[in-house]
């Protein structure tokens, strides 16, 4: 299942995202991939604040895991880039599972550590048409996958 959409702003993108922010519960994964400056960040500032961060979304190269909080419950939404991930063994270290127990969780360069990824995710991927253009893929894999699929249609 799966389904493609085109953005023509950064707005657009993060009005996508939020409307899957609101709908993601705790072991969601979304995995994010596309080229630097395709979007990943500005989609996950998106589903952020539709899942009711109450803490500002950055871009977690250097530090790999990003965790933001909301007043609704004691959640955590989990916010990885696994760009510097060199091997099975480190992106095992993340021990995603765990913090898929906390709340949903995004990947950027989820390519990266395939291995390490449950079944079940949400496959977005961003590409760029032009400068203010993207076109964004959404592949469901697994049923709750595709439950998240229809409920953005
Ligand atoms: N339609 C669009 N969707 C998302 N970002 C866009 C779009 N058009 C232009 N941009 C710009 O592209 C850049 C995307 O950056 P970012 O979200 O950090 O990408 P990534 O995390 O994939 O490297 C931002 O500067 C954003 O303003
Ligand atoms: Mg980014």
């Amino acid at each position: 299942m799966s389904q493609i959409l085109r953005s023509s702003s950064p707005a657009d993108t993060r009005a996508l995202g939020q409307k899957l922010g609101a709908v993601l519960k705790p072991g969601d994964l979304v995995c994010l991939q596309g080229d630097l400056g395709a979007g990943k960040t500005t989609f996950t500032q998106g589903v952020a604040a539709g899942w009711g961060s109450i803490d500002e979304v950055s871009s977690p190269t250097f530090v790999l895991v990003n965790i933001y909080r909301r007043e609704k419950d004691r959640n955590h939404l989990h916010h990885l880039d696994t760009y510097r991930i060199e091997s099975a063994a480190e992106a095992d270290e993340l021990d995603l599972d765990s913090m898929l127990t906390q709340g949903p969780a995004l990947v950027e360069w989820p390519e990266r550590i395939t291995e390490s990824l449950p079944a079940d995710r949400l496959w977005v991927t961003l590409a760029h048409e032009n400068e203010t253009h993207r076109y964004i893929t959404l592949q469901a894999f697994g049923r709750r996958a595709e439950e998240l699929l229809k409920a953005l249609a």
